[in-house]
């Protein structure tokens, strides 16, 4: 739980008149979120050819994406985020699909140079994480990296019954970073950045993952962190060298 057919719902019936701003507020707002938590992650990887990014919701995100990509790919289970989209961003350079929660039979193989997904598919069980993944096995050019946001929240199995909704926050209860590492080495991807992050509580229920496909011959190990100073490195703007993991010559 939350299965596929309860995101569905979920974001089908949410009202979205804030477009996103509303899981911001921690950050000090949208552009603060984009310019100290999100940008200093990905920037080794803009400008970029074709980006893939799941769940973009009304599209807070693609709005900053989208000049620094050649070409976007919007792929999310709810179709009013998709004509919501389709409607701020127009045809140039954009594609638009409503997919089944777990497919991308829709995008070319080795077409993706960047996958990107935040504050979107922590909602998704370990199956949905593993199928996208598998899939992006393929989709994803050798070479390419990509930057999910995920549930963690299986880490804490033995508390779960006792949390609040609050503190779950509709996250999916059986991922965890350890099972997107390995789903990765599964699908021939490689998570060369994990980190495990708390959010809403002191609990580390969320993770950053950033990987790769490699290149033929490629050899690029995993490391993973828990970062307790996530938030106040983002409300600081704290843009240390060496935080981020910068990407191999
Ligand atoms: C909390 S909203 C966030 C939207 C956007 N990323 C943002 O930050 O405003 C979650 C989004 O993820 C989408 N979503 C949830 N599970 C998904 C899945 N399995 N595949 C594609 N999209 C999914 C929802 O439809 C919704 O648009």
């Amino acid at each position: 739980m939350p299965t596929v057919s309860d995101n569905i719902n979920r974001w089908q019936t949410k009202d979205w008149s804030n477009r996103g701003a509303e899981w911001c507020d921690g950050f000090g707002g949208v552009q603060a979120a984009w310019d100290h938590a999100l940008l200093p992650r990905i920037k080794a990887f803009l400008p970029t050819g074709h980006t893939l990014e799941l769940g973009p919701g009304y599209g807070v995100w693609t709005d900053y994406l989208r000049p620094l990509s050649k070409r976007m790919t919007l792929v999310d289970l709810a179709p009013n985020c998709i004509e919501f989209c389709r409607k701020r961003f127009g045809k140039r350079r954009m594609a638009y699909h409503a997919n089944d929660g777990r497919s991308l039979a829709m995008v070319a193989d080795g077409s993706i140079d960047l996958v990107f997904s935040f504050n979107s598919l922590v909602h998704a069980d370990h199956d949905v994480m593993r199928d996208y993944l598998r899939q992006l096995g393929t989709k994803m050019k050798p070479g390419a990296w990509g930057f999910i946001h995920h549930s963690n929240l299986g880490e804490y199995q033995t508390e779960i019954g006792a949390m609040n909704h609050h503190h779950e926050g509709w996250r999916g209860r059986d991922m965890t970073g350890d099972k997107f590492r390995q789903a990765c080495r599964d699908a021939g991807l490689v998570c060369v950045f994990q980190e495990i992050i708390p959010w809403g509580s002191p609990r580390f229920i969320d993770a950053l993952s950033l990987f790769t496909r490699p290149l033929p011959g490629q050899s690029l190990p995993e490391r993973v962190e828990r970062n307790p100073d996530f938030w106040h490195q983002a409300r600081a703007g704290d843009h240390t060298p060496g935080l981020w993991y910068t990407k191999p010559r």
